[in-house]
Order: structure tokens, then sequence, then C-alpha cells
């Protein structure tokens, strides 16, 4: 399957409640543009991407005033309740163009420091897994479980434990049948290796970098706009 393309679903459906603002955070202003604006220019102007699919909430009003609207390579649809229903519309809307070969990389809008190398490194290494992969970092602190009160219960062996980002790359049939079922089946699912791994296949990690922030809190938009500052400068 070398010929198999590959494609981007990003959802960008969420009302960023943890932020407390009034715009949702993927339309906050961060080093002179907004949040998915460089969220997009890193998948959007990927030469090994052919198409990206942008699960929004119908009633958005602010992605008309964004650089990349009317891109002719983005494919607008309509989100869901939570971010695995917003990222099974747009596979759904993909499915009619590609094949269950193709790959899909399905990347947060919310993480707009994702790096090229990154991107890269997980299409190639991903790409050669039956399966597919994940981008992530290896925990390096000591991890403590603690009760209700936070006092410390055990110090858990970090070995084997990782952070896992965003893209996530798997095969469209795959994901496609994996995530629906998990959800028909009314699994939690918060990223799109846990639907994968619930259907019994096993991706890969794939080493990242830990600049790859998710924008959650206020605060995270300083060090995101610090992140991309820095990427310039190398
Ligand atoms: N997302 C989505 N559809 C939803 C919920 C989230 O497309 N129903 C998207 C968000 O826009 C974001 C990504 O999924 O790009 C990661 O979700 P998260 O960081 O949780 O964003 P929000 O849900 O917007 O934030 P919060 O949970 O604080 O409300
Ligand atoms: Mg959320």
């Amino acid at each position: 399957m070398t010929d198999a393309n590959r494609w981007v679903v990003i959802p960008a459906a969420g009302k960023g409640r943890r932020m407390g603002s009034e715009l949702p955070k993927q339309y906050l202003p961060l080093c002179n543009r907004m949040v998915i604006e460089h969220t997009l220019e890193r998948l959007l102007l990927h030469p090994g991407i052919d198409g990206v699919y942008l699960a929004l909430d119908p009633r958005d009003p602010h992605w008309e005033t964004t650089e990349y609207a009317g891109h002719p390579d983005i494919v607008r649809v309509s989100g869901g309740d939570e971010r695995a229903h917003s990222v099974l519309n747009a596979l759904e809307a993909l499915q009619q163009r590609a094949d269950p070969g193709d790959w899909v990389l399905v990347h947060d809008a919310a993480r707009p420091c994702v790096r090229r190398s990154d991107i890269d490194l997980l299409i190639s290494e991903a790409g050669k897994h039956p399966v597919g992969g994940v981008l992530g970092v290896a925990l390096h602190d000591t991890l403590k479980r603690t009760d209700e009160s936070n006092h410390i219960e055990a110090t858990v062996d970090r070995r084997g434990l990782w952070r896992a980002f965003t893209p996530q790359m798997f095969r469209l049939g795959e994901l496609f049948e994996a995530l629906s079922q998990a959800l028909a089946a009314g699994v939690v699912v918060t990223d799109e290796a846990s639907a994968i791994e619930w259907a019994g296949l096993r991706p890969r990690m794939v080493p990242g970098h830990a600049d790859n922030i998710k924008i959650t809190q206020a605060e995270d938009l300083e060090l995101a706009s610090f992140f991309l500052q820095r990427q310039l400068e190398n």
C-alpha cells in the first residue's frame, strides 16, 4: 500500500471551557495569528498531505475570519458533542472520497506548535507499522499515586509510560470502524489510539518533542508563544 493517500482530520469544534474565554481557544491570538492558523499552516502546507477535513461547530461564526477560510484543500464538516464525535463526522465525510487503506492523521486544532520534523517522523515511522502510531513523549518524572486527600499511596513505575499527543496516524477504514464501534459500546474515547486499542490493535508510540503542547488553560498561550518563537529562531 505504498501509494496510499494521506489525509488530515482536525477537530476544532470545542468550546474551550477550561480556557475560560468568550472566544473558543482555537481562535485566540498567538504570535500575530490565531491558534488554528498556526496549526493549519503546519499540516496544510505539508507536501505529504492530500487534504484536510476540519470539524467545526455548525454555528461557528469565527472560521470565516481566518486566513484559511475558503482554502480549496480544506473540507469543513460539522463537529459533534465530544471530540470523538467530531472526528467521526470528519471520517464519515472523508470516506466518500478516500480508500479504507488510506492514512489519516488526526490532530487537535489546539496544538499549534507541532514541529514539521515530528510530523515527518510520524509519517515515516507509523507508515512502516501495520496499524499506525501516535506522537508522544516518554515520561521522565517520578510518578506518585495518591488518595483523595493527596496522600501518597505508591510510587508508580514509569517505565513504558508515555504522554500521548497528536497527530495520531491510522488507516481510515480501521479507525472509522474502531471509533464508531467504541462509541456505540459506550467506551470513553479520549484519543484515536484508545479506540484502536479497544478494537484489539496495537499501534506504536513515536517519540516527538515536548513543545507539542495542547493549549488548555490561559497560561498555555504564553508557553506556546515561547515555543513558536524559539522554533522560528532555529
Ligand atoms: N473538539 C472538537 N469537538 C468537541 C470537543 C473538542 O472538535 N466536541 C476539539 C477541540 O476544538 C480541540 C480538540 O478537540 O481542538 C481537543 O479538545 P480540548 O482540548 O478538550 O478542547 P475543548 O473541548 O475546546 O476544551 P475544553 O475541554 O476545555 O472545553
Ligand atoms: Mg474538551
